[in-house]
This record gives structure tokens, C-alpha cells and sequence, in this order.
């Protein structure tokens, strides 16, 4: 018998999506893939070189729980030249992946019944997260109107005497929206009068394509900072996903439960990869500098294309590397056997007649968008925006 805390998890509508896909790619039916959560670039040679330099030099052993000391040290110099913020080794974990670190922190701070606060449209995963804990996600819709900017009022209403935690997430996944400091200062003022803790996850921090720098969280007040713990990683800024490394920083006592949550459950993450990821925080700013430029240049680009066809409203994003067009004029429109009611039919039509996948919004809580990543070339963008706006023009 499944355990109630399984059974009791929403399985992830994108898996559904994404055998589809599958089931046409193996027909040998040419789909655009928007639906891709990773940098289509490959991890820089430099950064290769360091695991294999790893190998060789025999460091393929467990590290300690949370992580090389060295690699952690490198975590401290990172936040103190971004952000001229303070931390010793012990303020650090590093995990396998964000996702690890962000389980664990909602694992040392939240008991049961506690609850953690979520604006949506939010990552899924966070709502599961929380709930392996036996805490309550609280979700707060932000409003697509301001390109679903952080309303700190409408989370305020819903601060209780329970509320163990805030999660935020800037540049945002789905939506691309980056917070303001004010806002974020807002928030943080709330946690230190409230004494709530505020998890920010900042793994997209390095594309963000306005002036606006990232609002680290923790880098606004000490006071703040105390209440802060931040996730980031090599994921998105160093085109690292299958590396698996993350990391946390925060307050000591909760960075300990962490890593010893971490001890437990995976002993340590993977080795050559924490010493690949010294030379990524390192020496690549390069690599995200022509990162950046290469998705802006897209950013721009979908948007103008999307906000051009009949129908479709889509605010620019500011960062990471989605787009979230609202579709619900299609609402109630038909071309053949399919009818339009919600983002899930719209994906669904989409993949069929014009061969692009695209994620439907409600699996971000997004009830009327479909999110679309840009993280494809140039050219597949152009036939992918082409062929959307040829599918919807048949939508009467
Ligand atoms: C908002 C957000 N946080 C965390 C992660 C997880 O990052 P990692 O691959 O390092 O576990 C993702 C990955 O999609 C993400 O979108």
C-alpha cells in the first residue's frame, strides 16, 4: 500500500504533456520543443575540464554532508561580490540541485500544520514540497495586470499566527517576473515583525534582462538577512541542470538541520561536480554575459511575435526565460475536433496542428496562460511562432 503522503501528491501535469511529445518525436514528427525548463546551451569547456580533472585526481569520494568545504568557501566570495553580503562555511550547504536544498530548508523549518505562504502563478514542485512536510501551502494569486509583480499587501492578509514561512521565487518561474526591492524590503520587514522566515529562491538571478539587478533577499537588512535563506545554484545561470548542484545560505542553526536532514538522506552531493561547479562560480561570467544576450534577443523577439497574433495578451517578462500569454479570448473556439475551453486544450491544439509544445499554465496555477520557454534557437522560434499564429487564425 502507497503511503498516504504519496498518494496524496498531485502528479505533475507536465509529465502527461511530455509523453505526448515523446510518443510524436518517436513517430518521427518534427516538434518544437517550448516547453523546456533548462538552458539550451551546453555547460562551458572550463568547467567540463574541472570534472575531469576531478577524476583523475581521485575525487570521486563522499564529501562532507554538505558539501566541499572549498565549494562552500567559493558560495561565501560569490554573495560577498554580488552582494557585499557576509557568510562563513557554516551559513552554506550545498545539495543536489536547488530543488534538494529548497526540500530540506522547508524540512527544518516548517512542523506539521505549519504554513508557508506562495504567491502564484508559482513551480509546482513548491506546493508538494510543502505538503511532504505536513505543512499547509498557502497560495496568493498575483495579478497578471502588473505582470504579476509581488503584492505584498494581499500577502499580508494572509500572515497568521501559523506562518512559518514565505516562499519567493525572483526572476520567476513561470512568469519572468522580477521583484522590486521595495516589495521584497515590504516583505522582509513583515517577516522580521511577524518572525516568519522568508525562503528566496534566486536561482534564475543571472538573466534578468532590465537594468533592475536581483533583489537578494537577504542583502537588504541584517535584520532581514537573519530570515533569509536563499537557494540558488549552477542549474540555470551555468547551463548545469544534470549536474546536480545547489546551494543554501542562511541562518547557521538552519543551514545544521539542513545538512543534517541532507546527511541522512543523500550523504553528500555528487564530488566532481561540486569541484566543476568552483570554476562555474568562478571564472564564467563570460559565458552568462553571451548567455544573456542570446536570450534577450529571443525575449524580445517572442513577445513581439505573440503580442502581434489576433487574440493573445503577453506582458514582457523581465527574466528567466518564460513567457506566459494569456489565451482565454479563445475561450469557447473550435477548428476540427477541438474545442478551446482552458490552457490544457490550447496545448493539446497546439502540439496536434502546428507541431509546437507548449506547458499549460494551470500546472502553475496561471489559469488562462500557457507558458512558453524561449529556450530554443533562433530559428526553431521563428517556425514555432509561425506556426502558432497560423493554428490560431483557424480557432473561430
Ligand atoms: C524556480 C525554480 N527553482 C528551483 C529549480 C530547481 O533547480 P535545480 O535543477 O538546481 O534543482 C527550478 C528548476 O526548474 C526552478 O524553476
Amino acid at each position: 500500500m502507497i503511503s498516504k503522503r504519496i498518494q496524496e501528491m498531485v502528479p505533475s501535469v507536465t509529465l502527461a504533456q511530455s509523453e505526448k511529445i515523446a510518443f510524436l518525436k518517436k513517430q518521427g514528427i518534427d516538434v518544437i520543443g517550448f516547453n523546456i525548463g533548462e538552458p539550451d546551451f551546453n555547460t562551458p569547456m572550463n568547467i567540463i575540464k574541472k570534472a575531469e580533472e576531478a577524476y583523475s585526481l581521485g575525487l570521486t569520494k563522499y564529501t562532507p554532508a554538505a558539501g566541499m568545504i572549498d565549494l562552500r568557501e567559493e558560495v561565501c566570495r560569490k554573495f560577498k561580490k554580488d552582494y557585499n553580503l557576509d557568510y562563513s562555511v557554516r551559513d552554506v550547504i550545498v545539495s543536489s540541485g536547488a530543488k534538494q536544498s529548497l526540500t530540506n530548508a522547508l524540512m527544518a523549518i516548517v512542523d506539521p500544520d505549519d504554513e508557508v505562504i506562495v504567491p502564484t502563478p508559482c513551480w509546482i514542485s513548491y506546493i508538494e514540497m510543502i505538503k511532504l512536510t505536513g505543512g499547509k501551502a498557502v497560495l496568493v494569486e498575483m495579478d497578471e495586470s502588473n505582470g504579476f509583480d509581488l503584492d505584498v499587501d494581499k500577502i499580508a492578509k494572509h500572515i497568521t499566527p501559523k506562518t512559518k514561512a514565505v516562499l519567493i521565487n525572483s526572476p520567476n518561474n513561470p512568469t519572468g517576473a522580477v521583484y522590486k526591492k521595495q516589495d521584497v524590503e515590504k516583505l522582509g520587514n513583515l517577516a522580521v515583525k511577524h518572525n516568519f522566515y522568508i525562503i528566496s529562491d534566486e536561482i534564475y538571478e543571472k538573466l534578468i534582462y532590465t537594468e533592475e539587478q536581483n533583489c537578494c533577499t537577504a542583502s537588504i537588512s541584517p535584520e532581514i538577512k537573519e530570515k533569509t535563506i536563499t537557494i540558488n545554484g549552477v542549474s540555470k545561470s551555468y547551463a548545469m541542470t544534470g549536474w546536480r548542484i545547489g546551494f543554501a545560505v542562511g541562518p547557521t542553526d538552519v543551514i545544521k538541520a539542513m545538512s543534517d536532514y541532507q546527511g541522512h538522506t543523500t550523504t553528500s552531493p555528487n564530488s566532481p561536480a561540486q569541484y566543476a561547479s568552483i570554476e562555474a562560480l568562478r571564472n564564467s561570467e563570460e559565458f552568462v554575459q553571451e548567455m544573456k544576450k542570446e536570450f534577450d534577443k529571443r525575449r524580445k523577439y517572442i513577445v513581439e511575435r505573440l503580442n502581434k497574433m489576433e487574440g493573445i495578451k503577453c506582458y514582457e517578462p523581465k527574466g528567466a526565460f518564460y513567457v506566459m500569454p494569456n489565451i482565454k479570448y479563445f475561450y469557447g473556439r473550435k477548428y476540427k475536433d477541438f474545442i478551446i475551453n482552458n490552457p490544457m486544450d490550447m496545448c493539446d491544439y497546439l502540439l496536434e496542428e502546428s507541431r509546437i509544445a507548449v506547458v499549460t499554465g494551470a500546472a502553475f496555477l496561471a489559469p488562462h496562460n500557457i507558458r512558453i520557454s524561449y529556450s530554443n534557437s533562433m530559428e526553431n522560434i521563428k517556425t514555432g511562432m509561425d506556426r502558432m499564429e497560423e493554428a490560431l487564425k483557424k480557432l473561430k
